[in-house]
């Protein structure tokens, strides 16, 4: 507890000194969603980086997070405090496959999921985020559409769009561990509680739901709804927003496996140094950045 006051004092000094704003995802460990100016889902947290005044932002997240912000924002200095925090689901695409069913499918437009690599967005139409997916896809100007990398998200969308999709076969090795028998034995011995699931789930999984949606969705779902206890199918990093948002609300993880190593590579302390020495920056060759803004900001300006 000492070491951390001590941490989070000199956090607060070099924030100063470097004019910077900390953006965390609700993944992150709670002792760096603590101390973030702005906590969110990668939806809320790309609309910050792209429209804060500070010259620094520190992206506690992944990757792919960290590159969308210096996308957005490419005069400003991205941290992010362990480069190492990446994500499977975006390195399941690569630029020669999608290349590829592009020319196989010419008149379909490519709708990319945000955890993606910057060269696959700069080979994409329009980004999306589990938030906003159903609307930025009914948005595009075609009947066809290439989806990726999320094979569970885009059976999802699939749903809840007349538009037909080509999908990749990616998806997210933490929600995607998530089983039917796991929740079945929840439910049996939480038999009051709701069921709350992401769409990166898998498909059958994700119809169990009393409520899908985004991590922004979910949080807001349990916030209102007048249950008082949740089976939460979603990364545990989000039990933080949960508790504090309803302190007399219970909420049970769906499986202890809902922990998403590579966002857990982040700590506090690694966060204090990289606001010191002002490394690891994220780096996105400007050629490829360019390319690829266009797909972000049509993505933010999909009302
Ligand atoms: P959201 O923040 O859009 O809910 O995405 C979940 C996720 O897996 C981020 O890596
Ligand atoms: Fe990637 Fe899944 Fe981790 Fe999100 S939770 S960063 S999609 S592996």
């Amino acid at each position: 507890a000492e070491m951390n006051r001590e941490l989070k004092e000199k956090l607060f000094q070099l924030k100063k000194e470097r004019n910077a704003i900390i953006l965390a995802h609700y993944y992150q460990r709670d002792e760096i969603q603590e101390v973030a100016d702005f906590r969110g889902d990668s939806f809320l947290l790309a609309q910050k980086a792209a429209s804060t005044d500070a010259e620094t932002i520190v992206f506690c997240g992944v990757h792919f997070m960290g590159e969308s912000a210096k996308i957005l924002a490419p005069n400003k200095t991205v941290l992010i405090p362990d480069e190492r925090a990446g994500c499977p689901m975006a390195d399941m695409v690569n630029v020669d496959g999608l290349r590829k069913l592009k020319a196989q499918h010419p008149n379909a437009k490519v709708v990319t999921y945000i955890n993606s690599s910057a060269e696959i967005k700069a080979e994409t139409d329009i980004c999306c985020t589990s938030s906003n997916a159903v609307k930025v896809i009914n948005s595009v100007d075609a009947d066809e559409i290439i989806w990726v990398p999320d094979k569970n998200l885009g059976h999802y969308v699939q749903q809840h769009t007349d538009k037909k999709l080509i999908i990749w076969e990616g998806y997210c090795n933490t929600h995607d561990m998530l089983t039917v028998k796991d929740v079945v034995e929840m439910k049996a011995s939480h038999p009051g509680a709701e069921f709350v699931v992401h769409p990166e789930c898998r498909p059958e999984v994700v119809a169990m739901g009393d409520f899908v949606g985004s991590t922004t969705a979910i949080l807001e779902y349990c916030k209102n709804s007048s249950a008082k206890e949740f089976i939460v199918g979603t990364e545990d990093g989000t039990g933080y927003q949960l508790r504090k948002d309803s302190p007399d609300k219970t909420f049970h993880f769906a499986t202890k496996f809902l922990v998403c190593p590579n966002m857990k590579v982040n700590n506090l302390k690694k966060l204090v140094k990289c606001l010191e020495t002002m490394q690891p920056q994220i780096y996105v060759p400007p050629a490829v950045a360019d390319k690829a803004r266009a797909s972000l900001e049509r993505m933010l300006q999909v009302k």
